[in-house]
């Protein structure tokens, strides 16, 4: 297996610093998504594409997210949430399972300044297990180190399954009617989100998925019921500021209407 350099999670960025040209400027504030949550999906076929390990894919993935998170954090969106390990992708070989870890870990660690820097407040939803402790160390000190910070929310899905989020919710609701704190017919809709990983947060507005699928993939299926979708057949190490921008554009142009009449009528 590759081994990865800290380098490949912490280049210090100067363009971080640098003041840039208002992006998205023909976009009304009203118009603009608070929440965009993103499936980044290809990494490993990237890779392949060029004849490379499918772990180059992920490592440039992790500098994509470096991009986007920056990105998304000047634009002034209110969360970002981001899918970086489903509870199903246990199902790859070790080696891929190993480096995601130590991708993991470097990330945690090496973008901490960054993150801080940027008044970035993150947060990880999805279960421990499995998950290495040497990981779960940064993990949890960029979480408490970032937690009073004030800017955007920046939401790490890692070992996340809604299916499995759901399942928890009904297990913490279950001993809270049993306990009689609870009358089964009290619960509503609230209840339900106030027992999901993501209580607490807004609902995504825009969900992006790269690399073509048009599935789901066990992602925030209760959260996305009024999502508007945007996909994009580039895979995740090649998406850039620029397409965020395309899919935010297409987004602000779209009539939501949650069920009601639209514009038209
Ligand atoms: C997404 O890229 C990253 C993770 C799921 C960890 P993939 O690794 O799924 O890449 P493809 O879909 O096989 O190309
Ligand atoms: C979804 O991608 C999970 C992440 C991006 C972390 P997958 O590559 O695991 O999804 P499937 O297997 O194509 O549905
Ligand atoms: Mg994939």
């Amino acid at each position: 297996m590759m081994s990865i350099t800290p380098d490949a999670v912490n280049k210090s960025s100067d363009a971080a610093t640098m003041p840039k040209p208002l992006a998205l400027a023909d976009v009304p504030a009203e118009k603009m998504p608070r929440h965009i949550a993103i499936i980044m999906d290809g990494n490993g076929r990237w890779a392949s594409h060029r004849g490379l390990p499918r772990i180059e894919g992920h490592r440039r993935g992790a500098d994509v997210v470096r991009c986007i998170t920056e990105e998304c954090a000047r634009l002034g969106l209110e969360q970002l949430t981001l899918y970086c390990l489903s509870s199903e992708n246990w199902k790859r070989p070790v080696e891929e399972i190993a480096f995601l870890m130590q991708l993991l870990e470097l990330y945690m660690a090496g973008e901490r300044p960054l993150i801080m820097e940027q008044n970035i407040r993150v947060s990880v939803i999805g279960r421990r297990e499995g998950i290495f402790e040497s990981a779960l160390r940064e993990m949890d000190q960029t979480v408490t180190m970032s937690a009073q910070n004030t800017g955007m929310r920046l939401c790490l899905a890692i070992n996340y399954g809604s299916r499995t989020e759901l399942v928890d919710a009904c297990r913490h609701i279950a001993h809270e009617v049993r306990s009689d704190r609870l009358c089964p017919d009290e619960i509503t809709e609230e209840t339900i989100a106030a027992n999901l990983y993501t209580a607490g947060m807004p609902e995504p507005d825009l969900l992006i998925r790269t690399a073509q699928e048009m599935r789901v993939s066990n992602f925030l299926l209760w959260q996305i019921s009024y999502a508007e979708i945007w996909v994009t057949d580039l895979f995740w190490p090649e998406f850039d500021e620029a397409l965020l921008h395309t899919a935010i554009r297409d987004f602000a142009s779209r009539d939501r209407r949650f069920g009601g009449l639209g514009k038209a009528n």
